[in-house]
């Protein structure tokens, strides 16, 4: 497994499997590598000849310098990690290398899906910090698929709504949220969490499970639903920023689960903020062009 710092060496290092045909899949990541980038790693390996998984802790997505700061960096680890999951190359930059002295580009996508929920709570800069780094990681590596996890819902929208106005010829691959036993889903931020405030997050996937449960037995009233998640996290103790039933494709508020709703939830436990979701009313694990 190669380990590269820059764009140059990248594309250097992906002409020659390319000129042969080969297929790259890409990973993006900010590190701290777990079992859910591992999965995305697999769901690449499984469809590629070369997988490329970067490491770049954006800052530009970062809204809290705190926030930014406390970002987990565990580079060697990850190193390991990706290269017992079958990783190819490491793309691991830094900020000079992506963000040069006189950079002045954003990528911004407009509408409800960067307006609401995360965007609402973190301000619009967060989702253009996201679109701005991953349009230059596809445009750097160029590859024929890149794989995102469902935890991030409304930033997968994001990617798919940038690379199809952009026209970058990547495929977007949505992946499943991976869950520790106790139900909590795969996050880098859950490493920061105390025994109590974990104990206190697991609310955040008993709700959910809780309005799936709801839905599967025939409820399909947003207010009845909204009522549900809140009785489990009101007695969580959660800050909870918000429960919100949105179109999964616009994410526009609902009022009824007759057709498929997203259900998403963001609170702290502690100092840690969490994020999560449930696709109510069709399978969680549907494929793209399902
Ligand atoms: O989900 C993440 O880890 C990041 O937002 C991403 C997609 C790697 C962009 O920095």
């Amino acid at each position: 497994m190669k380990i590269l710092r820059t764009v140059r060496e990248l594309r250097e290092a992906l002409a020659e499997p390319r000129a042969a045909g080969a297929a790259v899949g890409m990973v993006p990541t900010m590190g701290a590598l777990h079992e859910g980038h591992l999965s995305l790693v697999r769901a690449a390996r499984a469809e590629n000849a070369v997988v490329v998984l970067s490491i770049f802790v954006n800052p530009t997505q970062f809204t809290e310098a705190a926030d930014l700061a406390a970002y987990p960096r565990t580079e060697e680890t990850d190193a390991a990690l990706a290269a017992s999951a079958g990783v190819d190359i490491v793309f691991a930059p830094d900020a000079a290398e992506m963000y040069p002295a006189g950079y002045a580009t954003t990528v911004s996508v407009r509408g409800p899906i960067t307006e609401t929920l995360e965007g609402a709570g973190r301000g619009s800069a967060h989702f253009d910090g996201v679109a701005t780094v991953v349009s230059k990681l596809l445009l750097a590596a160029l590859p024929d698929a890149a794989y995102f996890g469902r935890k991030d819902a409304q930033q997968l929208l994001v990617v798919q709504r940038m690379v199809a106005d952009l026209g970058i010829p990547t495929r977007i691959v949505p992946c499943p949220t991976l869950r520790d036993a106790d139900g909590l889903a795969l996050s880098s931020r859950n490493a920061r969490l105390s025994g109590e405030d974990r104990a206190r997050a697991l609310a955040i996937p008993r709700a959910l499970e809780a309005v799936s449960a709801a839905v599967l037995s025939g409820e399909t009233g947003v207010a009845a639903l909204r009522a549900r998640a809140g009785e489990v996290l009101i007695a969580s103790d959660l800050e909870v920023e918000y429960l919100a039933f949105v179109d999964p494709d616009t994410l526009e508020e609902v009022a009824t689960a007759e057709r498929p709703v997203l259900c998403a939830i963001a609170a702290r436990a502690g100092a840690v903020r969490l994020i999560d979701n449930v696709l109510l009313g069709r399978d969680p694990e549907r494929r793209e062009e399902d």
